[in-house]
């Protein structure tokens, strides 16, 4: 129904909306009662939810339609049509779940919608973005001198962070790429290995250095850099590393690379989406070992600290490289006396995201942290144990981390597999393709998986794995 102002202006119909609580409070009722639902609901949408989305079909309305109306659809159509990621049973990609202080001050910080560019336009945002900054680097053991950029993910960190690379190599060859731009410019090397990830390409396709000239590095059985194996490194040289495999959540070994790539006076990134967060844990610290000579890194809230969507942060511990590469000017702009959160990301205006990721570091302290990393991996040990227990399914990884690789004897009956699996609406982890060899990616990632939903996404395997060996008793396994 079509809401058309007959009796006052938009202005009032709006004052009129924002003064109903209940309308307010319905939102978050009706988010209340999702999240108490959230075990019960399949996993991933019915196609007769998603056939429902049809609804939203269509041109933009001549009228506008009242809030309260608005809510309702939303809910109606969309909550049956989100996949349960903030559940316990989702393994896909690497999706973590929300806590709830940080879901619940994301509400509070709606009402407060502050921009975060500039101190004068949001000093909370800036202190928090300052406390948040400090937080991050005691939890993950970086130098004091480090600075953080608060972003969308680490797509956008790693590109922030090649940029401050771009910037600092150019500088110290006499080069100023913000007024010569990067055509003509000195030639920057770029060494990565073979499994770099694809975030890490993008940022550098878009900072214009093509894939084609990446020096790629073999890698071992895991996925990590083989440290015999890199070339030469000079002062026009990036390196980039990675702290979690995408697909096998193995770590470069920092404490054998980093020694000896530093003296080179090359600039070496971590990508540590949801790895850069084992220096935390103190079962897996280890793994993070040496990546503190490095000079930037990128890791997500998003993933293994399970903050809500849309929080990234990138770590450079070359500040002037990160703002020279992150400047711009104009007669408007105050700059503020502690910190200005636009000067250490490419956009102006932005959510205050350090709201949430503050919130986040408050809710767990450091012991919670702690037990939060150790916890996924733990899942992730027992879940890769059982699992490598039913007839057909193997393991093809070591547990570094949070990743779990599986495969049967085949690839087609690895596909059946996962078909199985993600129709069951029981569980859901997507696909991947590891040295050749088609496999489910399991990550686990979300605060909210619980032992008992290791034991049902056992289950839910055993079934799956039954019903494709029964269909091929080619592998002559019996039950
Ligand atoms: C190792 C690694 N780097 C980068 C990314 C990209 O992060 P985002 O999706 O937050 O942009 C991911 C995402 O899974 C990742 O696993």
């Amino acid at each position: 129904m079509s809401h058309k102002n007959p009796s006052g202006t938009l202005q009032e119909r709006l004052f009129t909306e924002r003064a109903d609580r209940r309308l307010f409070q319905e939102a978050t009722d009706r988010g209340f009662d999702y999240l108490q639902t959230l075990e019960e609901r399949p996993v991933v949408p019915t196609d007769t939810a998603i056939g429902n989305l049809a609804y939203f079909t269509g041109d933009l309305p001549e009228d506008g339609s009242a809030a309260r109306e608005i809510i309702e659809v939303l809910d109606l159509y969309g909550a049956p049509t989100t996949v349960a990621s903030n559940g316990g049973r989702y393994f896909g990609f690497v999706t973590g779940a929300a806590l709830p202080a940080a879901t619940a001050v994301s509400q509070l910080a709606a009402f407060w919608d502050q921009n975060a560019a500039m101190q004068v336009m949001s000093p909370l945002a800036a202190k928090l973005e300052q406390v948040s900054e400090h937080w991050l680097k005691q939890a993950l053991g970086l130098p004091n001198s480090v600075v953080a950029g608060f972003v969308s993910g680490t797509s956008v960190a790693n590109l922030c962070a090649l940029a401050a690379a771009r910037y600092r190599i150019l500088h110290n060859m006499g080069w100023d790429i913000a007024a010569n731009g990067l055509f003509g410019a000195p030639r920057i090397r770029v060494v990565c290995g073979d499994h770099v990830h694809a975030s890490v390409q993008k940022a550098l396709q878009i900072l214009g250095f093509g894939t084609s000239m990446l020096e790629r590095v073999p890698v071992d059985n895991q996925g990590r850099m083989i440290p015999g194996a890199i070339p030469p490194l000079d002062e026009r040289t990036i390196l980039l590393l990675q702290a979690g495999n995408v697909n096998s959540g193995a770590f470069d070994p920092f404490e054998e690379i980093l020694p000896k790539a530093i003296p080179s006076g090359c600039w070496v990134h971590i990508d540590g989406a949801f790895g850069l967060w084992a220096a935390v844990s103190h079962r897996l610290s280890h793994l993070c070992k040496g990546m503190e000579a490095a000079h930037s890194w990128a890791v997500d809230g998003h993933k293994t600290l399970n903050t809500p969507y849309d929080s990234g942060v990138v770590l450079c511990a070359d500040s002037e490289a990160l703002t020279a590469a992150m400047r711009s000017s104009g007669a408007y702009l105050v700059q503020g006396t502690e910190r200005d959160g636009m000067a250490y990301t490419p956009e102006m205006s932005r959510r205050a995201r350090a709201i949430e990721f503050w919130a986040s570091l408050k809710s767990l302290g450091r012991s919670g942290l702690d037990e939060l990393v150790t916890t996924l991996h733990s899942h992730a040990v027992k879940l890769a144990n059982e699992l490598s227990q039913l007839p057909g399914i193997a393991i093809l990884n070591d547990i570094h981390f949070n990743q779990i690789l599986i495969a049967m004897p085949d690839d087609e009956a690895t596909q059946q597999l996962m078909q199985h699996l993600q129709g069951s609406g029981e569980c859901w982890a997507g696909g991947s393709s590891w040295f050749g060899r088609k496999v489910i990616r399991v990550s686990v990632c979300a605060w909210t998986t619980t032992s008992e939903d290791v034991d049902r996404t056992v289950a839910a395997f055993q079934k799956a794995s039954h019903a494709v060996l029964q269909k091929q008793d080619k592998f002559g396994v019996k039950f």
